[in-house]
């Protein structure tokens, strides 16, 4: 598996940056934070940094409830019921999805990025839609993969696609048919289109997320892991929003350098998730996946920010740890075994690209 090190590209160039202060990537910025203590502030800080607000860079997408500077809504964090609730769907639909893919292809490896689709997606609906059927979730579901996959495209283009290109079209219509299936529930969290905007945000990022805890485990595979600690490791080591963006509202001194209004100021996790203040372990492993780290209780884990931090927080964090444990614990009992090399794909946040896997134990199917 390539190291996020050993990348190229954006990722590369974030992970060799000196680490200290605050470091431009180009001649007029974007400005990288290096230290925790500036991560939190540019974080937590909206009058300061304000949130870029365009998901699909087509219009403003970032819906809210609450207040921050920039008039962008924020999302009330998941209640323990509808954390209980997509759990729930995530452990029934996670065999399942291995089951089918067992009588749809016997022996041949299993495909995370694939197989956890379904999963993921209808255990977010069902904890995110409490009015709805489940014939509306199952439609909602597929509506929300497809504009995943419609926004691909837009969001890893270098330039962003013209209004009226195939592209931004397919994106528009996958949207808009969402929003249409999203309209006549009830109870939404907020209008359809900040509807539409939570369930994207927390489907696509546990698929990564999850492929990539299968990835270390399939690739350093040990029967002593604790399901938590390798979670946590793994959303360390490769962070699936391996960096975020605030835009400054203003003229303003950050750690001693002088920013103007509109300047890009990056956060990024992967990075913060190396510095030795924050990780146990001997500094020259910190690129390691070593879930045993998390045994030394001195450091808390989650201080690189695998979250984020502040009022555009996570608002589905719990249900996204709940679930990824429970696909940790599903992996330690069946030996998940990596089938292939790893990737690292870094178009969309970070993925694994493919994270293919077989398992030793019966119940898992591929051999
Ligand atoms: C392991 C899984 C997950 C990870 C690693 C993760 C990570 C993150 C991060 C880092 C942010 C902040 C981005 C920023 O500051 O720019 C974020 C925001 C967000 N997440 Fe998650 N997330 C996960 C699961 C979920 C789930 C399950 C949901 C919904 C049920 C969700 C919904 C959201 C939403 C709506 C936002 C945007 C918040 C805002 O803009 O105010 N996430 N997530």
């Amino acid at each position: 598996m390539g190291s996020a090190e050993s990348a190229g590209g954006r990722l590369g160039a974030v992970l060799a940056a000196p680490r200290s202060g605050i470091v431009a990537l180009g001649p007029h910025g974007p400005w990288l934070t290096t230290t925790p203590a500036q991560a939190r502030q540019v974080l937590t800080d909206v009058d300061h940094f304000d949130f870029p607000s365009d998901v699909s860079r087509s219009g403003d997408l970032s819906a809210s409830r609450g207040e921050t500077r920039s008039g962008h809504l924020t999302f009330a964090p998941l209640t323990p019921a509808q954390v209980a609730r997509g759990v729930a769907t995530f452990a029934e639909l996670w065999p399942e999805a291995i089951a089918a893919h067992d009588r749809a292809r016997p022996g041949e490896a299993y495909d995370a990025m694939v197989l956890l689709r379904r999963p993921v997606a209808r255990s977010t609906c069902d904890a995110l839609l409490p009015g709805a059927s489940p014939a509306q979730r199952e439609a909602v579901a597929e509506g929300v993969l497809a504009w995943i996959d419609a926004l691909a495209p837009v969001i890893s283009a270098a330039r962003a696609p013209r209004r009226w290109s195939r592209t931004r079209r397919g994106e528009r219509d996958a949207r808009l048919r969402l929003e249409d299936t999203l309209a006549p529930i009830e109870d939404l969290p907020g209008t359809p289109q900040q509807a539409a905007t939570m369930l994207a945000a927390g489907i696509q990022v546990p698929i990564a997320a999850g492929s990539w805890l299968l990835a270390w485990l399939g690739r350093e595979p040990s029967p002593d892991v604790e399901a938590l600690h390798a979670v946590w490791e793994s959303l360390r080591v490769t962070p699936p929003t391996w960096i975020t963006a605030r835009l400054t509202t203003t003229e303003v001194d950050l750690a001693g350098q002088h920013l103007s209004a509109g300047a890009v100021v990056l956060v990024s996790p992967l990075l913060l998730g190396r510095l030795p203040e924050l990780v146990p372990g001997e500094p020259d492993g910190l690129a390691d996946f070593d879930p045993g780290r998390w045994g030394d209780e001195t450091r808390r884990p989650g201080a690189w920010l695998p979250f984020g931090a502040g009022p555009h927080s996570c608002p589905g964090r719990t249900l996204g740890l709940a679930v990824l444990v429970e696909l940790a614990e599903w992996a330690l009992a069946h030996g998940v075994r990596l089938a292939a090399d790893v990737e690292i794909d870094q178009t969309r946040g970070l993925a694994p690209l493919p994270c293919r896997f077989t398992t030793e134990a019966a119940g898992g199917g591929a051999r």
